[in-house]
């Protein structure tokens, strides 16, 4: 049997971790994979997740099955955290393994629900958005999104594309943060969109792995609470990989809002689901959460320490955009300083990308996507000096 498999296309994102760790050179700089990394490089625990599995550690009794939906504190945490209060009568939650998780499970759903759905996609997207949905066998459509000559919104393109949306369809939008381009709706934006897919009966579907990391952990959920307010039926699927550090402890959610009446099918649906693909969430990142969102002292330090993180990486953006200008002697990449987020799309050509590697050793996913928080004061003059070396 298992030799008819075929050979699977590999993620342009995992496989640069191999490549970069299979490369001896000293000075080679990683600006792939989206992790938090700090000054010295190191990804680390921080300290209100190393506060709470200490305490989890001595009071922890039992080892036992969680409930399929995850823990109901864990979800009810969530939902305030991302919505805000007044949603509790309408949200529909199980505990996921990562924010992934929650993209397979909302998409799932969306099958199981109405399997002639078209699920409506950014261009560009997160790479394993459309691989997972062409695994499941899902209609799927594009969108216009990114300007690749001002590096922002192609907002006429966008809203042109998504007028072509038909009731009933899933509209993907990452609520923050975009991965790749780091470049976001404003505002005023949001609201336009709001509007039209409302007009068109669409079903809002949002991707929020980066809370906390654009423009702050309430700023950054602004057009997910919009949306909430504005659409009967919103899914949300958020990750803790980043803004809690806890990439592999894999915890996220799914949020399927509903109207109050349909709230306890939906959610039998959404426990259904989680028996079909792994029963029990993983639960010791969604309590480590909780643990911290429930605690004064320890949520006060983790919005510090978030915060911390969301200044370091904007200020690697100004040095980085100031650099670039110095050394290129052009505004063409000042917009880096406005993108929001870990990444940027910088606009470089598939063979600048692979001369930054194999030259420079400086490896960025090939469509010029950097990782922001993989630089730090040291690095940032080095790639600056190495861009304007590609693009002169
Ligand atoms: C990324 O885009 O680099 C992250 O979301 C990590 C991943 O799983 O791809």
């Amino acid at each position: 049997m298992l030799e008819s498999l075929n050979p699977q296309p590999q993620d342009k994102i995992l496989q640069l971790i191999a490549l970069f760790r299979d490369d001896p050179r000293d000075g080679k700089i990683d600006l792939g994979v989206g992790v938090y990394k700090d000054a010295t490089g190191l990804t680390p625990v921080m300290r209100a997740v190393k506060a709470a599995e200490k305490k989890l550690w001595e009071v922890e009794a039992t080892k036992t099955y969680t409930g399929l939906a995850g823990e109901p504190a864990f979800n009810a945490a969530m939902v305030t955290m991302i919505l805000g209060d007044g949603f509790a009568d309408r949200a529909a939650s199980v505990a996921t393994p990562g924010g992934t998780g929650a993209i397979r499970q909302a998409l799932e759903l969306i099958k199981l629900a109405s399997p002639t759905a078209t699920v409506w996609l950014s261009n560009p997207t997160w790479p394993n958005h459309p691989s997972i949905i062409k695994y499941l066998g899902m209609p799927m459509a594009e969108y216009r999104y990114f300007d690749a000559e001002t590096r922002g919104i192609d907002f006429a393109g966008l809203m042109a594309d998504l007028a072509k949306v038909k009731a009933g369809d899933a509209v993907l939008l990452h609520g923050c943060c975009h991965n790749p381009t780091g470049a976001n709706l404003d505002a005023a934006q949001w609201a336009e969109v709001a509007k039209l897919l409302r007009a068109k009966g669409a079903i809002p579907f949002v991707d929020l792995a980066y809370q906390g990391f654009g423009d702050g952990l309430e700023e950054d959920a602004a057009a997910t609470r919009l949306i909430a307010g504005l659409f009967p039926e919103v899914l949300i699927a958020a990750s803790c990989s980043k803004n809690f550090g806890i990439y592999r402890e894999r915890t996220g959610i799914l949020i399927a809002l509903t109207d109050p009446a349909r709230r306890a099918v939906v959610q039998g649906n959404l426990a259904f689901l989680n028996r079909q693909n792994y029963s029990f969430p993983p639960d010791h990142g969604a309590r480590l959460v909780t643990m911290i969102l429930e605690d004064d002292a320890l949520r006060a330090d983790w919005k510090a320490e978030l915060e911390e993180v969301r200044l370091n990486m904007l200020g690697l953006r100004r040095a980085l955009a100031d650099e670039l200008r110095r050394t290129t002697n052009s505004d063409r990449f000042d917009f880096v300083a406005t993108h929001r987020g870990m990444f940027s799309r910088l606009g470089l050509t598939e063979a600048q990308v692979n001369v930054l590697r194999e030259k420079h050793g400086i490896y960025m996913v090939g469509d010029s996507r950097i990782n922001i928080a993989g630089l730090n004061a040291r690095t940032v003059p080095i790639l600056a000096a190495a861009i304007a070396g590609v693009v002169r």
